[in-house]
């Protein structure tokens, strides 16, 4: 559906250009002063400069031609030359009925659907998830859930850290504490066995366990390079245990990120790129883009519009190894050859910043990707603690999501208990989805690339701008409308009628902007912008509710009416929360 705002354009356009003005002046915005009108034309102020004339007067010639319009209640001119506006109830009511009648709700989809890749997550396998994964897996949903919407075809991969020094370190100690087994003797020629020789615990003690030693330990530390390394030249055993190590740490990065309401749709890693490195190595040497530094092989990607120094991409190390740089350029290689997407979107921390200006112009100067393949990447603020610190747990370790999660479900379930008697069992259920609303609208609430504060007490209120205070109000309609069924009424059949106060009709305007909100939130990858327009949606739903005997009127035709805006309102604050990626419970 066309966006309203589109609409009282068009409506205006023939008033400017009959009285001879040109098209183009015939901008209108949302009003920044709703005491005085809902929509306003400040293109007679524009065209003052071009026609020589009082902005006044062209106002005047405009609102003289929308007099006849049904569209508007209010069109008026105003010193030094505003044209101000209110739509019509009837008109805007017709609006609500269409959009309720649209299969989108009133969204329109992309007229050319792109191919994205969202990179996100991005965990590194046997490593456990920790808070700083978070934000990634929470943006990266939303941005995948919201281009889907749009009517893109989006696939999520999680892009694993895979091929590192962690594989080495577990190897290494493995070795140590279990020599005995078949992946350690070179002479072994039969199968390796189905199951893994340890869990997911035992790698969560064994991986900071190994790391820590390294650290202190020279020859241990070679040693678990030296079983990097041997690892990626494909040496059977140790391809054998990793195959173990990705089975087990999958299975439980899956069980957390299911926690979080996160699915992907790929699970590949940094591991599969490296069959891509030689070749694409090899390109970019014998076609010169690639010359030698210092032993090391480099691309040179500073451009001279610079204003800061932007170093050399390095390829590969003087020691031969590869690096960060190299695996990311060989997966844009993998995904270009598999998928072919029109865009890849990275999320992560936004520390990596230098590394992806460097990866993308590599990309797109050698020749990795085609000219008009978009390289986009989302980098992301800190998550802080209340002392303004990155956030750590109460004795200052790193904290793990996990817990994190259950810290928040405990809080929620309180207050859920507190508030009203319920069965607890029910409790904690309600709890589990309410509690992922918490975490999820408190990061996504803020702008992306901003820092923000971790703040439990505040995520989980039921009042303010929170994820519980959305679910309250979707949760507040879908009891209304569960009476009004009860009555034997369906709400779907209602028609919105001109809206009965100015409650009611902000109501309305705002959820007209919905299309707006939800495409622009999209083009910007901003799903914070989803979250403020939610926030108005349920004040002004809650203000309208408040002055409103919903259930007592009497005239059923108003209350169909009331009762159809009430389900609008709900679709509407669903299909952001989808987006969003966490739903509402029954009841709270
Ligand atoms: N594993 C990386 C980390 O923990 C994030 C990967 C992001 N994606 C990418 N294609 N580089 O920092």
């Amino acid at each position: 559906m066309e966006k309203i705002i589109t609409l009282i354009e068009k409506e205006l356009i023939p008033a400017f250009t009959k009285a001879g003005y040109d098209a183009k002046y015939a901008k209108v915005t949302v009003s920044n002063r709703p005491d005085l009108c809902e929509f306003q034309c400040n293109g007679a102020m524009a065209a003052a400069k071009a026609y020589k004339k009082a902005p006044i007067m062209i106002a005047n010639d405009v609102i003289a031609g929308v007099q006849e319009s049904s569209m508007f209640e209010m069109a008026e001119a105003v010193n030094p030359g505003f044209i101000n506006l209110k739509i019509s109830g009837t008109y805007l009511a017709e609006y609500m009925n269409q959009m309720h009648g649209d299969e989108n709700l009133s969204v329109e989809k992309a007229a050319v659907p792109k191919k994205i890749i969202i990179d996100y997550g991005g965990a590194n396998v046997a490593k456990p998830l920790h808070v700083g994964h978070l934000r990634s897996a929470i943006i990266g949903e939303s941005l995948k859930r919201m281009g889907r919407f749009m009517g893109h075809e989006v696939t999520g991969d999680v892009h694993l850290g895979d091929w590192g020094l962690q594989m080495g370190l577990i190897i290494t100690e493995l070795r140590k504490r279990q020599p005995e087994l078949p992946y350690f003797n070179d002479n072994y020629t039969g199968e390796y066995p189905q199951e893994a020789p340890f869990t997911i615990s035992d790698l969560e003690e064994i991986y900071p366990f190994a790391s820590k030693r390294s650290k202190e330990d020279d020859a241990y530390k070679e040693e678990a390079l030296e079983a990097t390394y041997q690892l990626q030249q494909g040496k059977p055993g140790y391809r054998a245990l990793w195959q173990h190590i990705m089975s087990v740490s999958k299975t439980d990065l899956k069980k957390n990120y299911g926690r979080l309401n996160v699915e992907f749709d790929l699970w590949k890693g940094e591991s599969d790129a490296q069959p891509y490195i030689p070749d694409m190595v090899r390109r970019m040497k014998d076609e010169g883009y690639a010359h030698e530094d210092q032993g090391a092989l480099v691309v040179d990607v500073k451009e001279e519009s610079d204003t800061k120094e932007i170093p050399p991409c390095l390829i590969v190390k003087s020691d031969g190894a590869s690096l960060y740089a190299t695996t990311d350029l060989a997966t844009i290689v993998e995904r270009m050859k598999l998928y072919q997407p029109d865009e890849i979107l990275y999320v992560t921390d936004k520390r990596q910043e230098m590394h992806f200006i460097q990866v993308f112009r590599c990309s797109k100067k050698t020749g990795l990707v085609k000219e008009d393949t978009k390289l986009q990447w989302l980098g992301f603020g800190t998550m802080n603690g209340k002392d303004g610190k990155p956030f750590k747990t109460r004795d200052g370790g790193v904290m793990r999501l996990e817990n994190l999660i259950g810290d928040i479900e405990e809080e929620m379930y309180h207050k859920i208990m507190d508030n009203h008697e319920i069965d607890p069992k029910e409790a904690r259920q309600t709890a589990k989805i309410v509690g992922l609303s918490a975490i999820k609208y408190g990061d996504l609430s803020n702008q992306a690339s901003k820092d923000y504060v971790f703040d439990i007490d505040r995520f989980t209120s039921f009042e303010g701008n929170t994820g519980p205070y959305i679910l309250y109000t979707i949760v507040r309609i879908k009891s209304i409308l569960s009476k009004y069924r009860a009555a034997g009424k369906d709400p779907e059949e209602g028609k919105m009628q001109s809206a009965a106060n100015a409650s009611e009709k902000a109501l309305m305007l705002e959820l007209s902007r919905f299309n707006a909100v939800m495409e622009n939130a999209f083009d910007e990858a901003a799903p914070h912008k989803i979250c403020s327009y939610i926030y108005d949606l349920a004040n002004v739903f809650n203000r309208f509710y408040h002055e409103t005997k919903i259930l007592s009127e009497e005239d059923a035709q108003q209350q169909a009416s009331w009762t159809a805006l009430l389900l609008l309102t709900q679709k509407v604050l669903e299909i952001c929360i989808d987006v969003l990626g966490f739903e509402a419970p029954e009841r709270m």
